[in-house]
């Protein structure tokens, strides 16, 4: 299977938000990447609860939730209710992580985790079962558009054998700073699904940056 795109609407025309979204219908994508940002977990405020919900009545791709924000356990339903087909949660946010990815389960969600940049793979040790997807951070999350950070190969590369060890399903997500680029290693490395924000939003044709992105 080739690698799936999920296109993150943080750098998009938020003006235009339908047309932002009608264009990543028309394209290869296969999620809508939503960041929620609360000024507290991450020092920048994104969107919430109706802007997500704007999002889902025109998109035609499963919404992909990343839920930059502290005490999730809070909001798991609003944003369900909203249309998130996914819902990735911080583990560094959350103190019960296994009873929130049942939460998130219990919802009918895909349960995701996002592990920033300073946390290592193994933490995800005794929770990796439970889990159906990890979004590796490749940047401090908070912004769009800053610099992929190397290390983050080598995290991939310890997610996919903590994976397989355990023969789980579990989906590897990388998140930030991805390009044609860095694209091929990461997949090489065992990447599944790429976040793509700035890239594709900033590029003349976005269609078309999606398209190449899916043919590596
Ligand atoms: C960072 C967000 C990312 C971001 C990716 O906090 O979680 O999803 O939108 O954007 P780019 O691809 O521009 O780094
Ligand atoms: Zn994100």
């Amino acid at each position: 299977m080739s690698v799936q795109v999920a296109p993150s609407v943080l750098a998009s025309d938020f003006a235009n938000i339908q047309r932002e979204i009608e264009m990543l219908n028309a394209s290869e994508a296969d999620y809508i990447h939503v960041d929620i940002m609360d000024g507290v977990f991450v020092p920048n405020i994104s969107f919430g609860i109706p802007v997500t919900e704007a999002i889902h009545r025109h998109a035609k791709k499963p919404l992909d939730v990343h839920l930059m924000i502290v005490d999730p356990d809070r909001y798991l339903e609003a944003f369900q209710k909203a249309g998130a087909h996914i819902i990735s949660v911080h583990l560094e946010a959350c103190n019960h992580l296994h009873r929130t990815l049942q939460a998130i389960k219990g919802l009918g969600c895909k349960a995701g985790v996002a592990i920033n940049p300073h946390t290592p793979v193994h933490l995800l040790e005794d929770i990796i079962h439970d889990i159906d997807l990890v979004c590796v951070m490749s940047v401090n999350p908070g912004f769009g558009a800053q610099k992929f950070i190397e290390h983050t190969y080598e995290k991939v590369s310890q997610l996919k054998s903590l994976i397989y060890k355990r023969g789980t399903s579990t989906l590897i997500e990388i998140d930030g700073g991805v390009n044609l680029k860095n694209a091929p290693l990461l997949i090489a490395e065992g990447a599944d699904i790429l976040v793509a924000g700035n890239f594709v939003f900033s590029a003349a044709d976005p269609i078309q940056t999606i398209h190449e992105l899916k043919g590596l």
